[in-house]
């Protein structure tokens, strides 16, 4: 069945493809007759509506055919390879948009920042800046509201940020949403089913769009101060909120994926908006509204600042010691205004204005984050000799469903990152790790599914500072 359904699916996607040569050239025809004055424009817009309808229809037959050959292998060992795999192309995915979406942001706020306003500037511009990059010299003009006439082949800058949003999206589903109940729930936070937590998830990111959104239309967005402190105040509510409902890890996420929905969305709703008005109203050679260009430049401006928290939070899952912190959401605070920081820092010296005090504050707060997040110096003495039977019979009991070449837990049906406590050789070699993540962070066992004791823990601990012998 699932073979059959593949087949189909793999014919139809073939011949999609070979349907995106056909227009390409169809296009091209047109182009020609543009360049020899004939007016085309009518046919070559259904043409390439035809083309997004058929890019389209090839992202969705490519998500059928991952839903099929889910189907095909759900139950089977190879369904979390499969998983892996397809988090694996994914975030690649995800990774690639990212850094073109992000990449072409700095640049081009850099660009504004660092324009050649004064010298040699034409009237109807804004400035220009000289550059030189990859053995080639460039020249650009930035233009104070619209060129005369607006050229035929004008570079839109949005797919990167689309795209950038629907991998995270995906990714969020493949990590996080299908293993609910392993990693996205902590019954020890809040005991919810995986349908309520993905419908909160996915729920909340429209709630901080609409907050978010009215902010900007009030009369606050003029007083730039109190505009930053209530945004703050609101983004650590939820922080505060995702870290009450989430697992900490999946809290964090959520967190990045909320601020990144804000940012995508800056960009549907209003930066690229004001751009398509702004370029119809050149072409028709009305006065373009500049509050539109001024509306788009905020969005743009936010979404600069949010860049680097939204880069550490997509990172904050390989770090336990942030997550794993008694109170995640403080860290998740600290760490996102101390990088919002830097990057004012970094925005105001390209703009030559010197506020020096902003990046050593910065960098006071970020270690602050590292000084509260620290294991205490003095854990406690150790009294007694801990034998190596103790502790391996805690690590049976509270690791091995999960960390052993055959685990018997319900989700990992491999061992997590290759970790398997199966022999004392096993358990030994790894132990500055669990030191780490059992003693120190509290991050394993994961989200406490197998309820280890607080005792537990400190056997464990005292077992390895007594040099964590076998004998
Ligand atoms: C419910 C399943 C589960 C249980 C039980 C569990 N773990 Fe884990 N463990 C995981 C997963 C999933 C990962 C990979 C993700 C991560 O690093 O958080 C992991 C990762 C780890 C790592 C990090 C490995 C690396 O390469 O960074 C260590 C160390 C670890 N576990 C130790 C333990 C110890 C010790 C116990 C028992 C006290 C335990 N785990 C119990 C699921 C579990």
């Amino acid at each position: 069945m699932g073979v059959i359904l593949l087949s189909v699916l793999g014919f139809v996607l073939v011949m999609l493809t070979a349907i995106t040569y056909y227009l390409r050239s169809v296009v091209k025809e047109f182009d020609i007759e543009d360049e020899a004055g004939i007016n085309v424009e009518n046919k070559k817009g259904s043409v390439l509506s035809s083309q997004t309808f058929v890019y389209t229809a090839i992202v969705l037959v490519s998500v059928a055919m991952a839903g099929a050959l889910y189907l095909y292998v759900k139950g089977t060992p190879r369904e979390a390879h499969l998983m892996e795999w397809l988090n694996i192309v994914i975030r690649l995915m995800h990774i690639t948009f990212g850094i073109a979406w992000i990449g072409a942001s700095f640049y081009f706020v850099f660009l504004e920042n660092a324009l050649n306003r004064t010298q040699n500037v034409r009237e109807e511009l804004a400035g220009n800046l000289w550059a030189v990059h990859g053995g080639g010299f460039y020249y650009l003009e930035k233009y104070k509201v619209a060129p005369k006439t607006i050229p035929r082949h004008l570079h839109w800058f949005k797919y990167e940020a689309y795209f950038t949003w629907l991998s995270g999206f995906c990714l969020l589903f493949v990590v996080y949403y299908f293993n609910a109940s392993a990693l996205l729930i902590d019954k020890n936070v809040l005991n919810i089913t995986p349908f309520a937590g993905i419908s909160i998830g996915v729920g909340s990111f429209i709630v901080a769009y609409i907050i978010y959104d009215l902010l900007c239309k009030s009369p606050l967005i003029k007083i730039k101060v109190l505009f930053a402190l209530i945004g703050f105040a609101i983004l650590v509510g939820f922080a505060y909120f995702y870290t009450h409902i989430f697992s900490a890890r999946a809290a964090y996420i959520h967190f990045g994926a909320m601020i990144g929905s804000i940012m995508v969305a800056n960009v549907f709703f209003v930066i690229i908006p004001a751009q398509k008005a702004m370029v119809k109203a050149a072409k028709e050679g009305v006065p373009v509204n500049p509050q539109l260009g001024k509306n788009a430049l905020n969005r743009s401006l936010h979404n600069n600042y949010f860049t680097l928290p939204v880069l550490f939070v997509m990172i904050s899952n390989h770090f336990p010691t942030t997550f794993g912190y008694e109170n995640p959401w403080l860290i998740l605070i600290i760490i996102s205004l101390g990088t919002a920081g830097v990057k004012h820092y970094l925005n105001l010296r390209e703009k030559g204005e010197l506020a020096i005090w902003v990046l050593p504050v910065s960098i006071i707060i970020l270690l602050a984050g590292a000084f509260i997040s620290a294991p205490p110096k003095n854990p406690g003495a150790c009294k007694t000799k801990i034998e190596f039977s103790e502790v391996n019979a805690i690590i049976q009991e509270r690791c091995v469903s999960c960390h052993s070449s055959k685990p018997t837990d319900d989700v990992y049906k491999a061992p997590p990152n290759g970790v398997m406590y199966d022999t004392p050789d096993d358990i030994v070699r790894k132990k500055d790790l669990i030191m780490q993540r059992v003693v120190v962070t509290k991050t394993m066992p994961q989200n406490n599914k197998t309820n280890i004791t607080e005792k537990e823990r400190d056997i464990i601990r005292c077992w390895i500072d007594q040099g964590a012998s076998v004998k």
